[in-house]
């Protein structure tokens, strides 16, 4: 579907070449808190684009709240307590569980994974490199991310696959390439009481209930043997739901990330030539992830009646707030589309910043994007797309599916 400035957000269409930008650029210009009506299936909400808007939603958590739900999906109670994960909640009730989990992804602890995220990193590259023609996404960006989950949470090698995707069908919940439930193709309401409506939470959650009973395997120094050794941790229903947030969020987020950086490099041969020449390493993850903010929005509820740019935002409605365009809002961005390697500062929105949400991995996820991509620089001549990229088919999960790319070794 062409972007005419004009597209529909609520439907997957609008998003299946690649994100819509120039209508994110028109509602960001003419209407930045504009309203979308809904159809059969989902109701109408709101759409915050600029970035002002979207870092004051975020820190008025209690007024846009995440307590009843963070999708578009309209959910029942028993729908939203039956799958809510503490992300799904507002503070006091987050910060409890945030305070827990927190420590596995500070700074500092995710640094020292920095060596075997190399290591990772250096073996799929070679790998890939094996050959002149390939798919950068399944044979680069896909790996890292799926590794370093399966080092994080403690789970073997061999079920990586089988997670992943998993985690593809929960997160792709609207793509045909990674479902045979396509949520607005099909009545998915025999799902509604797990993970994303999908079927995958089934399997997900059998797999965690496996954990639980011991009848599967986990490293004692992963996190989910830490969690499960914790007397004050989660209950068995959290457990499972915060298993299955991780399978889905630290995967597919940090994959497009690095397909964004990859899709670039592809298509602009001088970013190679800047990262060899200069030290931008410092900063280019936080540019590649701003240009990819793959998880575009997430959703909030008003829980009390809210003026915004002159229109009334009531009790009860949905409000979507779409990183995605705040990331590229030109009145803080200078030249917002262009990757510009050296930005600094970056203050993208891709993460969630500025609300109590903000991402649990994202350190870990900047440290993979960054190494992800200084492996490949640093090992090849030539790295050029020999096709056009295909992209998800969603309005939540944005990002490139498949890259063909023809790479060159450095000699
Ligand atoms: C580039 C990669 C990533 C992006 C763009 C991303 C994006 C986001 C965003 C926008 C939020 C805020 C949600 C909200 O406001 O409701 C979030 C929260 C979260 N992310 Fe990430 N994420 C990434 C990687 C990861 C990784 C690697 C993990 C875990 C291994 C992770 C786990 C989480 C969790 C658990 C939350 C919920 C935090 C809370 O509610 O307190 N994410 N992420």
């Amino acid at each position: 579907m062409d972007d005419n400035g004009h597209l529909n957000l609520l439907s997957h269409d609008s998003f299946a070449n690649g994100v819509p930008h120039k209508t994110f650029d028109r509602l960001r210009r003419e209407d930045p808190v504009s309203w979308t009506d809904g159809d059969t299936t989902v109701k109408g909400f709101w759409n915050l684009t600029r970035h002002a808007d979207i870092t004051l939603a975020n820190r008025e958590g209690l007024v846009f709240s995440s307590a009843q739900g963070i999708r578009l999906e309209d959910q029942s109670h028993e729908e939203y307590m039956a799958r809510r994960t503490f992300q799904e909640t507002d503070a006091p009730e987050h910060t409890a569980t945030r305070r827990t989990v927190n420590p596995n992804f500070a700074k500092p602890v995710v640094g020292r994974f920095e060596s075997l995220i190399r290591e990772l990193a250096s073996d799929i590259t070679d790998k890939a490199l094996q050959q002149t023609e390939f798919d950068a996404v399944d044979a680069i960006a896909k790996q890292l991310p799926m590794m370093m989950l399966g080092r994080i949470l403690g789970v073997p090698d061999e079920d990586l696959d089988w997670l992943v995707e998993k985690g593809d069908a929960l997160i792709g919940n609207s793509d045909p390439d990674f479902t045979d439930h396509v949520v607005d193709k099909m009545d998915t309401s025999a799902y509604r009481f797990m993970p994303f409506r999908s079927p995958a939470g089934v399997e997900l959650y059998d797999y965690a209930s496996d954990l639980l009973e011991n009848r599967r395997a986990v490293a004692e120094d992963g996190i989910l043997a830490k969690m499960m050794r914790d007397e004050n941790g989660l209950k068995e229903l959290e457990f499972k739901n915060f298993f299955c947030l991780l399978v889905a969020a630290g995967n597919d987020t940090t994959r497009y990330s690095i397909a964004m950086a990859l899709n670039l490099l592809a298509h602009n041969p001088d970013l190679i030539a800047q990262l060899r020449r200069c030290d931008h390493w410092e900063t280019c993850a936080d540019e590649f992830v701003r240009l990819a903010s793959p998880t575009m929005h997430f959703r909030r509820t008003i829980t009390q009646d809210f003026e915004l740019h002159g229109k009334t935002l009531k009790k009860g409605d949905k409000a979507l707030l779409w990183f995605v365009s705040g990331s590229r809002d030109e009145n803080v961005f200078e030249k917002p589309h262009d990757c510009q390697l050296d930005r600094n500062p970056n203050r993208h929105l891709a993460f969630g910043q500025g609300g109590i949400h903000v991402c649990l991995g994202m350190h870990l996820a900047k440290l993979e994007v960054r190494i992800a991509i200084e492996e490949l620089v640093k090992r090849i001549d030539r790295f050029e797309a020999i096709d056009v990229p295909t992209w998800t088919r969603s309005n939540f999960i944005c990002g490139v599916k498949k890259l063909h790319v023809r790479a060159i070794k450095a000699a």
